[in-house]
């Protein structure tokens, strides 16, 4: 199977600039650091065979689950030099080269999972992922929804105030970083494949995560005490090396784009509908301490990170809109 970049290598010996639609079969990589049994991973999946299907197999897409081409940051460099086609990437990874992506990590900015789905469906949100080929030299194909973020600890904590000196992980990225610094904990970034080691073997008290990997990786079996926060939502992007976009035929951009967003759209009902589910079992798992805290031990710490953001993020004053006209 030959890969994209081969058909335009291909293209170029033979001195002809050829569209990639009179080609023949081009197999996309992307990439994700989800695990298979994951909504992200699964919305990748479907998008492969819908694309397969839709271009009567010309064009494929092999996805490597699991950070098999590496973290985030890893993929990011890879799009940018074309040595990686395509990833379903967080938000966060972005919000680490474009500021304003760190809008929507505003603590508490959604009530619940279904009103951030909302947000992330506005109309100014496609404004923002217009920014991602200037800044930094990719398309973004479409977004969707993580759950929303809770806290796992090993300590028994009631609210943000058991937070203080605690080891925290956290995904490698600023507004999260800021968040829990203004909480009085410890962030310790930490990329998802190595959470469970570093639960388990004490390197962290607590873990930032969402209820889908809760879930499904028992992380409570490690750290008991659950607090239920919904403290941040958690969006995903699908996004596409803006080496290998220049060499696509306006009709396939066209078909790319139409079923990335489709199924990455699609994840968003998915979380609305399975994010209570989740939760929902957790609370119900044998020696889980399920904790819903009062949001007032958290006022302080969302004074002080937004204003650190706001001028940081000049897309924070549009999100807040959107958030309170979308309630
Ligand atoms: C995390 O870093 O916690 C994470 C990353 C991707 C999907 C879900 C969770």
């Amino acid at each position: 199977m030959k890969t994209i970049r081969n058909s335009m290598i291909a293209a170029l010996v033979a001195g002809a600039i050829v569209p990639l639609a009179a080609t023949a079969e081009t197999t996309m990589r992307l990439g994700l650091i989800t695990p298979p049994s994951h909504v992200w991973t699964k919305a990748a999946d479907a998008f492969g065979e819908d694309l397969s299907s839709a271009t009567e197999g010309r064009l494929k897409v092999q996805v490597f689950p699991s950070a098999q081409l590496g973290n985030e940051a890893q993929m990011i460099q890879q799009l940018q030099t074309g040595a990686l086609d395509m990833a379903f990437v967080t938000a966060a990874e972005l919000s680490n080269r474009v500021p304003d992506f760190g809008a929507f990590y505003a603590p508490f900015l959604a009530d619940d999972v279904a009103h951030a789905g909302r947000i992330i469906r506005s109309e100014p949100i496609k404004g923002l992922m217009d920014q991602l080929p200037q800044a930094i030299g990719v398309v973004g194909l479409g977004i969707g929804e993580g759950g929303m973020r809770q806290i796992v600890s090993r300590p028994d904590i009631a609210d943000a105030t058991g937070l203080g000196g605690l080891k925290i992980r956290i995904t490698p990225f600023e507004p999260l970083r800021d968040f829990y610094t203004a909480l009085g904990a410890a962030p310790t970034p930490m990329p998802l494949p190595s959470v469970y080691d570093a639960l388990a073997n004490g390197q962290v008290d607590a873990i930032d995560m969402d209820a889908e990997l809760i879930w499904q990786m028992k992380f409570f079996e490690k750290a008991p005490t659950v607090m239920v926060t919904n403290q941040m939502m958690f969006p995903v992007v699908g996004v596409m090396s803006g080496k290998v976009w220049a060499g696509l035929s306006d009709e396939d951009k066209a078909q790319f784009t139409e079923l990335a967003s489709k199924h990455l759209d699609a994840t968003i009902d998915e979380y609305s509908k399975l994010d209570p589910e989740w939760l929902a079992q957790i609370k119900a798992a044998p020696g889980v301490n399920y904790v819903e805290p009062s949001l007032d031990s958290f006022a302080e710490a969302i004074t002080q990170w937004d204003a650190a953001w706001s001028e940081r993020a000049p897309f924070l004053a549009e999100i807040r809109k959107i958030a309170d006209e979308t309630r």
